[in-house]
Formats: structure tokens, sequence, C-alpha cells
């Protein structure tokens, strides 16, 4: 099973989504700031970034930033300062990324996981993008949880889920199909998440929940008291969002990473397509099978003769 190709995530209104959240955003950011630490990383990939909550945070932490994005129109709006010494936005699916083997020491994906139908595909991905002992942190929707039941209740209220479906918080399973939502998406256990993490060659250095924030109790508290609790809060194993800190194996040091401008392979045939200069816009085409790229400065973009300037 796959997440449908050609699915057309546009439609997400973020202003409307993320309206009255901005705690929940704070309390986000706080996390995702502690977990990749003080440290510079080397070339750090932001997969799904979306309307860019939490896109500065990631990018000052690399010396080289690339988002990835199935929407070139989301791509366009992320707010990178001038803190990486470079910056890429490649419009493409995550699942087939068309980027080398371990040119990555980082990878972050928040709040995209759940809409993949096969996440150990995704997984797999991950990992060859990332070099021998890089880190992922994926932030994600796990069940059961607070947000579960409260959906499971509503559902049950508004007659939402077909009679004798297994509910988000008490059925049994790895993975249910979350309602209501805008996309097809899943709601995976905890513990689903880790072997299948374990099973794409990662083991898990940390765990920490957030989400209490998104209820009325918490609105008035300040963002470093969710973020400091969010460890304790993963051993109760009720909290909506879970970020998993986990790490590439093998644990050794690797290849040194592909230059900047030798990053990119065919998505199609995984032929590396040997140095490619950002500018001028052209389109190129992988030497083995013929599938083209659009190269502009600072972006790498799908579809062919359809630059950005083309696009309006
Ligand atoms: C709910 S938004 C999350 C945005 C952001 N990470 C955040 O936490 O606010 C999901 C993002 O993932 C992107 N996305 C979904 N499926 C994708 C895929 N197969 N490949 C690349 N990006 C994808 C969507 O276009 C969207 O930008
Ligand atoms: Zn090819």
């Amino acid at each position: 099973m796959e997440q449908p190709t050609g699915m057309d995530f546009r439609t997400l209104d973020f202003e409307r989504l993320w309206a009255g959240r901005s705690l929940t955003t704070a309390v986000e950011r706080s996390v995702v700031a502690d977990l990749l630490g003080p440290q510079p990383w080397e070339r750090v990939l932001e997969v799904g970034p979306g309307a860019g909550r939490l896109t500065d945070v990631v990018a000052s932490h690399g010396r080289e930033y690339v988002a990835l994005d199935l929407h070139r129109e989301f791509l366009a709006r992320l707010p990178v300062d001038a803190t990486p010494a470079h910056v890429l936005r490649v419009e493409a699916d995550a699942r087939r990324a068309p980027l080398n083997d371990g040119t990555f020491d980082l990878i972050v994906a928040v709040r995209i996981f759940n809409f993949f139908a096969d996440p150990p595909e995704l997984l797999r991905e991950f990992h060859r993008l990332l070099r021998p002992g890089g880190r992922l942190l994926l932030g994600y929707q796990p069940r059961p949880s607070v947000a579960t039941l409260v959906d499971d209740v509503r559902n049950a209220l508004h007659g939402r889920r077909p009679p004798g479906a297994p509910t988000m918080t008490f059925g049994r399973g790895d993975r249910i199909s979350a309602q209501p939502s805008s996309f097809p998406a899943w709601l995976s256990t905890r513990s689903y998440v880790r072997s299948a993490l374990s099973r794409a060659g990662f083991r898990v250095d940390r765990s920490v929940s957030t989400g209490a924030e998104d209820y009325a109790l918490g609105r008035r508290l300040p963002a470093r008291l969710f973020a400091r609790a969010a460890p304790l809060a993963d051993r109760l194993a009720i909290f909506p969002t879970q970020f998993v800190w986990a790490r590439r194996l093998p644990d050794a040091s690797g290849p040194p990473f592909p230059d900047w401008e030798d990053m990119l392979r065919c998505s199609r045939c995984g032929t590396a397509y040997g140095a490619v200069s950002w500018s001028p816009p052209r389109d190129i085409a992988c030497a083995a099978c013929g599938d083209a790229l659009r190269v502009e400065p600072g972006w790498l973009l799908s579809s062919p003769t359809e630059g950005r300037a083309a696009q309006g």
C-alpha cells in the first residue's frame, strides 16, 4: 500500500489549521531546538516543511540546509535566513528523493509521517539519505492519545465512524486510519514506530512527547515548561505528538559527504547526475534513463522546462 501518488497538499490552509495554536508551535520549536543541540550540523534536510513553522530553527542548526516538499508553492514561502552557507529547495516525493546516498548528517521530518501508508518505505529512504551515524528527528501523531480519544468521542457523537470499525484509541493493530483527516492518514502505535525504525536500521536514542498545551488547561503556561516536561510526558504515552531522536546504524563515521554540487541522483533509476552547477537555470537529464529535472539557483524542480518563472 502506498501514499497515493499525486496527492495534493496545496489545499492545506496552514493559517486556519494553526489559528490560535501558537503555543503548540512554540513548544515544538523549543523541543526541536533542544534535541538538535548546540552543535551545528553539517548538512540538514527538512522533509515536508509546509509553511515553515520550524524551518528557521532547523536551518539555523545547519551549515547547509535542504528543504524537500511535494510542492514548490510551500518551498517558496520558507523563512530561511542567511545562517546556512548553502540553501536548496527540492520539489520531490520524500519516498524517492533525487539525492545521493549519505548526503545528510541530520534529517528533520515533523508532522508528515502519518500521511505515509507504507512507513518502512519512507524510513528506508531516510536511512539511505543519512550517512552512518547520522540522526533522524521524527515528529508524528501516535495512537492511542488524548487526541485520539477526543476524536473517537466526537466521531461516535456524530456517527462518523462506520459501526464495527476500530476506534483510534482502543482498536487493535499497529495502524488505524485517522478520522477526521483532510487527507488519507494513519495513526501508528508508538511501539510500531520504534520497531519500524529498528527494522529500517535506526537506533532510538530518545523520545519526548508534547501536545498538552493544545488543551484549554495548559494554554496559559509558558512554552518552555511544556518543552521541559516533554521527556516525562513521554513516559505517560498519552500525549498527541511524539518526537523520536534516532541514529542511523552502523554508527561508525562514514565516507565524506558528497559535495554540494554532487548531491543529485535520478529518482527513477538511482544513477548519480555527477557534478551539477546551480546556474544558469536549465533542464538536466539522467545519463542512464533520460529522466529530467530542472535546476535553478537554490532550486531543484521536478518538472523539466517548467521553471519557477514559467509558473509565475
Ligand atoms: C502537515 S504539513 C507539516 C508541515 C511542517 N513540517 C509542520 O510541522 O508544520 C505536511 C507537509 O508534508 C508535505 N508532504 C506530504 N507528503 C509528502 C511526500 N510524499 N513527499 C514530500 N512532501 C510531502 C506536504 O506538502 C506538507 O508540506
Ligand atoms: Zn535515471
